[in-house]
């Protein structure tokens, strides 16, 4: 019979407790974890600038290229009209939401894909999550930019809440910029920022631009948002990104002024305590 007493006991404020009891774990896990990347700008394009081809893309590149010797960025690529496409004719033939989510993803990363071409010559390349998972701080060293799909890699263990992927561009992004303990995020959007409802939509004239807001607040309108539901959820829990602004990235400039800290779009606040 093995003698007990050479059973080696490794010392861990964790050992003996249950991981469920937040009053035991949050002494030892309540903390703020560290900021792993603090110079990094994380930039989130939205797919449909994509779509519209190279009168919205090729300004949007000269501005990309003008911020590298200021910022350090991470550009991330949402899916567009053709993810939109994707998942009808997916749900058409009864896809599950697991199977849609990586697809959509490869969308992200085509028009990640796109933009980093463009970009070639500055240096800047596309890199696949894995990479930027473990390996972003060397390619930023080597590179004032690096490009990838928004879309957080959840593929088969997507949530199957809803038939449509809930964890899209724009979560994958913030979980990415929060994870990483960024300097900020700036998401890219066709219009202005955050209205109060889809001012392209039927009610459009009624839309008011909501300048500063917070997650909290945005979780009570009853309208759409432009980015994923999911978003405000993992807003409401973020440890380093207090606030994100939303900028129109068809006005040449808006991008780099976000940058600088100029309030040009809707700021959200989140539920991230500023230290
Ligand atoms: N409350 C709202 N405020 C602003 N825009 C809204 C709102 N509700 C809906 N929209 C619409 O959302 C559109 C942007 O759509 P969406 O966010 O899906 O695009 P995207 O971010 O470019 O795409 P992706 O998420 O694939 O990257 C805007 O053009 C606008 O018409
Ligand atoms: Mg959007």
């Amino acid at each position: 019979m093995a003698d007990t007493n050479q059973i080696k006991h490794v010392a861990s404020p964790l050992a003996r407790q249950t991981l469920l009891d937040s009053d035991l774990t949050r002494p030892v896990a309540g903390n703020r974890p560290i900021k792993l990347l603090p110079w990094l700008q994380v930039i989130k394009i939205g797919g449909r600038i994509m779509d519209r081809g190279h009168e919205a893309i090729l300004p949007l590149v000269d501005e990309l290229r003008s911020l590298l010797p200021e910022h350090r960025l991470l550009i991330l690529t949402g899916a567009g009209i053709r993810a939109r496409h994707l998942y009808s004719v997916g749900l058409d033939l009864g896809l599950p939401v697991g199977s849609l989510a990586p697809l959509a993803a490869s969308e992200a990363g085509q028009n990640g894909h796109i933009l980093a071409s463009l970009l070639a010559p500055e240096g800047v390349s596309y890199v696949e999550h894995p990479t930027i998972a473990s390996q972003l701080a060397i390619h930023l060293a080597a590179a004032r930019a690096v490009v990838g799909s928004a879309f957080p890699p959840y593929h088969h263990h997507e949530f199957p809440t809803s038939r449509i992927p809930l964890h899209r561009a724009d979560t994958g992004a913030f979980l990415l910029a929060d994870a990483l303990g960024a300097a900020g995020l700036t998401i890219v959007e066709d219009v202005d920022g955050v209205y109060t409802n889809d001012p392209n939509g039927a009610d459009g004239k009624t839309a008011e631009l909501l300048k500063e807001t917070s997650f909290a607040e945005l979780a009570k309108l009853r309208g759409t948002l432009p980015f994923d539901p999911a978003l405000l959820e993992v807003m409401a829990n973020a440890r380093h990104i207090a606030r994100v602004q939303v900028v129109n990235g068809l006005v040449p400039g808006r991008i780099s002024a976000a940058l600088r800290g100029q309030h040009v779009g809707s700021t959200i606040q989140t539920g991230a305590k500023t230290a």
